[in-house]
Formats: structure tokens, C-alpha cells, sequence
């Protein structure tokens, strides 16, 4: 199953750590509670470092349980084969990441309290450190030039499929009470006042002591540092974190240093075209 995809509902998705069967399982049967956080991303859009911050949230900034259990534990990508099981077995509040696209997502959310954060990326970032990982995440087929991937990620011929479609979808919840959407940018020009404002949609009062923290044991330096969120716990066969850290750059911009001109102006005419109508202001617009 290595390297090749398989498609569930028109979505493509790679073979070992997903299976139709949990995907169908995450949609239709996942059982989710009022009290559920779900950290939902278009991949390499901040997903682990979103999982961090709530993390920290979840501790009052103390950073025992982040040192001491994987991240993919703490907030278990419940759409995968083993993350499906973790979700359903980690005891109440839970934290939950995930990629899906809206329309796969566990139907019984739409009728929970539970909440989404729902973090969004530069896609030209998105593409860059999707490159790269694609090249170490034995499970993704080798991107071959980034001009080939280039075309692949704007056609949406990648696993989770669009980046226009994810983000057009999820943003649809825009103004529910459970729905908050924030961008990497953001937490990059401002960590502190983000973590506030997550902490304002949680229902969590953190002191300042207990936000320093926060920002202090979520800062890329501190995730480099530590194994349970640096990926280096991860077999080589499944991901190699020695040719290049899954905490790679950690910069929102870092496109300007990889595509050409040509290539962002072909990025460009598309996302015009798709995110047309949308009525959003990101900070990369
Ligand atoms: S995944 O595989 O989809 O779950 O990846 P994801 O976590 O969404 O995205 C990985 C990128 O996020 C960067 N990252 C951070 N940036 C700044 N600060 C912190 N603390 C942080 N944690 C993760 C990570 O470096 C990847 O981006 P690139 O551009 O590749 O460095």
C-alpha cells in the first residue's frame, strides 16, 4: 500500500495510515461530545503547532503533558486506522485533529456543541512545506519538481484533495458559536493575543503567568526541542525526520524563496479564480 492512494468520496488518501473503512467509520459512526475541541487543518497549514497551544490551554501552560505524551496521542488524527481508536478511547474533554474536508467530517458534530478551530495557511506556505514533507512521509508519492507539484496542488490532485475546496467548505461555518478560524500568519505576528482569543472562545481563563507559559513551551524552538511533538519518535519507515525536520522552517513566506515568478503568478490566476466571491480578507491577500 506504500505510495499509492486510494479514493474515498472523490478525495484522494494515502494507503497504511488510512483505510476507507476508518474514513467511513470517522463520518457516519464517530460519536462526538459537547465538550469535543477538534483542531482542524488543510495539512501543513499549523496543525501541530495549533495542537500545542491547546495542549498548553488544556494545562493552565504547564508543560508536563506535552513532555511526556506524542502529540498524536494528546489529539489524535481520528480519521487515520490508530487515530480512530485513540479518539474514541481518551477520556473526556477530548482534543481531536484532523485534515478531512467538511463534507467527510463526523456527521454528529453538526448537531454538538462541540467546537472547531479551524486554522488556515498561506497555500503558497501550504505548498512549499507540503513539498518538502511529501519527500519524507513514506506513505505520499514523491512530488517529483516542485513545478510538477505545483500543478498537482492547484488542480487538487494531492491527498485531502483541494486546498481551495477544504478552506471554501469549512470557512461555510463561519459565524456558528462553535466555529473559530484563525490563520498561521496570525499566531506568527501575534502568539500571545491569539492564545487569548482561543482562550475566550474556549471558555478558559488563563492568568498571565499561565499564558507565558503557553507562548514560551509553543514556540517553534521549544517544539523543535521536544520529542513528543517533533515527530522523532516516528518510525523512519513511516517518517524520515533525519533528511529534513518535520518542524522545518517555521516562517510564513518562505514561498518567496522557492518559486519563481512565473510560478506565483500561475498560483496567482488560479486562487483569483477559485476564492472568488468568498468574501474573506487573509492576512497573505
Ligand atoms: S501536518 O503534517 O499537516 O500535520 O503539518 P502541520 O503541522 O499542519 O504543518 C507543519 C508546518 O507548521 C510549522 N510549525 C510551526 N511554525 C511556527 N511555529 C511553530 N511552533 C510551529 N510548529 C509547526 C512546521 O514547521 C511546518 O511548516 P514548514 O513551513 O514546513 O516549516
Amino acid at each position: 500500500m506504500f505510495k499509492e492512494y486510494f479514493q474515498y468520496k472523490g478525495i484522494s488518501f494515502p494507503g497504511l495510515i488510512y483505510s476507507p473503512r476508518a474514513l467511513e467509520a470517522a463520518h457516519n459512526d464517530f460519536q462526538v461530545l459537547d465538550d469535543d475541541v477538534f483542531n482542524v487543518t488543510y495539512q501543513k497549514s499549523g496543525t501541530v503547532w495549533m495542537l500545542e497551544i491547546l495542549s498548553l490551554i488544556r494545562s493552565d501552560g504547564d508543560p508536563s503533558w506535552c513532555r511526556t505524551v506524542p502529540n498524536w496521542d494528546r489529539a489524535p488524527w481520528f480519521e487515520t486506522v490508530l487515530g480512530l481508536g485513540r479518539a474514541q478511547r481518551n477520556p473526556p474533554p477530548r482534543l481531536i485533529s484532523s485534515h478531512l474536508p467538511v463534507q467527510l467530517f463526523a456527521k454528529s458534530f453538526f448537531s454538538s456543541k462541540a467546537k472547531v478551530i479551524y486554522t488556515v495557511r498561506n497555500p503558497k506556505d501550504v505548498l512549499v512545506s507540503l513539498y518538502h514533507f511529501a519527500q519524507i512521509f513514506r506513505p505520499y508519492k514523491d512530488p517529483g519538481s516542485l513545478d510538477q507539484f505545483l500543478d498537482k496542488f492547484l488542480e487538487g490532485d494531492v491527498p485531502f484533495g483541494s486546498w481551495f475546496d477544504h478552506v471554501r467548505g469549512w470557512l461555510q461555518l463561519r459565524g456558528r458559536d462553535n466555529f473559530f478560524c484563525i490563520s498561521y500568519e496570525e499566531l506568527q505576528q501575534d502568539l500571545r493575543g491569539s492564545v487569548e482569543r482561543l482562550c475566550a472562545f474556549l471558555g478558559r481563563r488563563l492568568g498571565p503567568a499561565a499564558l507565558d507559559a503557553v507562548v514560551a513551551n509553543a514556540s517553534f524552538a521549544a517544539m523543535r526541542r521536544n520529542r513528543m511533538s517533533n515527530f522523532s519518535l516516528s518510525p523512519a519507515f513511516i517518517l524520515d525526520v533525519r533528511r529534513t525536520p518535520f518542524l522545518r522552517k517555521g516562517i510564513a513566506g518562505d514561498w518567496k524563496n522557492h518559486l519563481t515568478a512565473e510560478q506565483s503568478a500561475r498560483f496567482d490566476r488560479v486562487y483569483r479564480e477559485r476564492m472568488a466571491g468568498l468574501g474573506v480578507a487573509f492576512p497573505w491577500d
